[in-house]
């Protein structure tokens, strides 16, 4: 493979798998991060980290130029659903604008391919499940819409460029590197299974079960979890794609098709843990949907990707063994 990835938010939960995945097919990397949620540990040490900001037009197009950077893997951006709904300025600025910047350094540097991380929240609440890409996109917080606006920024730029983009919309991404090499570590987590594996490493005392009526088998909220490494490969191949057919843009659900629900998942944990850890019931949490699944038609049509850790003990053992890493490390 010839030239240099640059990833966004390398140092960050998804975009250090990303790295991973870039450099185990034989990629050349730089990674651009400003370390706020991120660590510069989590970067390997075969890439280099430029430590900054990438509405730093300056430092982005010396990076860009000094690496030979062909593609950018757009990872850096905010991502806490309710901290968007109390500051949106700093969604818009940290995902919108701070987008609009890289893809106008990209273009006026040259760099051709651009993938992006967008996601589910870009549906919003959904009336048809499982989500199809064409469905319609109603975001109902301001994180998903920042992350359509850079979708909407994308599709315009590829039809007045030669430039070509593929925006994956996430799923619920979970688990962490099969051989522990990285995995979700910020603090301050609120999504299920890292906050499930928290309780399972003796970080929490219980779990809360946000919601109990929805309309779902069991009553508790129903979601498509992904493995990280399976997202990052989805990454490296959509990136062979875009180069392989230039004048195509494509965006594609992430996901396996399929959902589990809270409970669910809380049960995975236990069996894998062989420990019951304590489970309250309480309140929906606001804006949360009943039920979001992808249909994974698309992506399974379009890129040579197949899961290789489509199983939710799997997942939960992977995150957990990356847990277990964290609790030595910080003592
Ligand atoms: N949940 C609990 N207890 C918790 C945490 C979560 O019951 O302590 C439930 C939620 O109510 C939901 C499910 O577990 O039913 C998953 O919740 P997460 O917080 O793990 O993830 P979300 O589905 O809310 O959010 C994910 C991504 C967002 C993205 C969204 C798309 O993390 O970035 O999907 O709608 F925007």
């Amino acid at each position: 493979r010839e030239g240099t990835v640059l990833v966004t938010g390398g140092a960050g939960y998804i975009g250090s798998h990303a790295v991973l995945a870039l450099l185990d097919a034989g990629w050349k990397v730089v990674v651009i991060d400003n370390l706020t949620t991120g660590f510069a540990w989590a970067v390997d040490p075969r890439a280099t980290l430029v430590t900054g900001n990438i509405e730093d037009e300056a430092l982005v197009r010396g990076t860009m130029r000094d690496h030979g950077v062909v593609a950018v893997m757009h990872f850096a951006g905010s991502i806490v659903v309710p901290e968007s709904v109390s500051d949106p300025l700093k969604y818009y600025r940290n995902n919108t604008v701070a987008s609009r910047s890289l893809i106008e350094s990209a273009v006026v540097s040259g760099v051709r391919h651009f993938i992006f991380s967008s996601t589910a929240a870009t549906y919003g609440m959904p009336e048809v499940v499982p989500v199809r890409e064409d469905m319609p996109k109603l975001p109902i917080n301001p994180y998903g819409t920042s992350k359509l606006m850079t979708e909407l920024m994308l599709a315009d730029v590829a039809f007045a460029h030669p430039f070509n983009y593929c925006a994956l919309r996430y799923f619920n991404v979970a688990g962490a590197d099969p051989k522990g090499r990285t995995g979700q570590s910020t603090a301050g987590a609120t999504h299920l299974i890292k906050i499930a594996v928290e309780a399972a490493t003796g970080k929490r005392d219980h779990v809360t079960v946000f919601g109990t009526d929805y309309a779902t088998a069991d009553g508790t909220g129903v979601r498509d979890y992904i493995h990280v490494s399976d997202l990052a490969d989805a990454h490296v191949k959509a990136l062979d794609l875009l180069i392989a057919e230039p004048g195509k843009s494509h965006t594609l659900n992430c996901g396996y098709g399929h959902g589990y629900s809270v409970l669910e998942v809380l049960d995975a944990v236990d069996r894998v843990t062989n420990l019951k850890i304590e489970r309250r019931m309480a309140e929906r949490r606001p804006g949360d949907a009943g039920e979001l699944v992808a249909d994974n038609g698309a992506i399974l049509a379009t890129l040579p990707w197949r899961p290789q850790r489509d199983d939710l003990d799997t997942i939960v053992q992977d995150a957990l063994a990356w847990e277990r890493k964290l609790t030595e490390r910080r003592g």
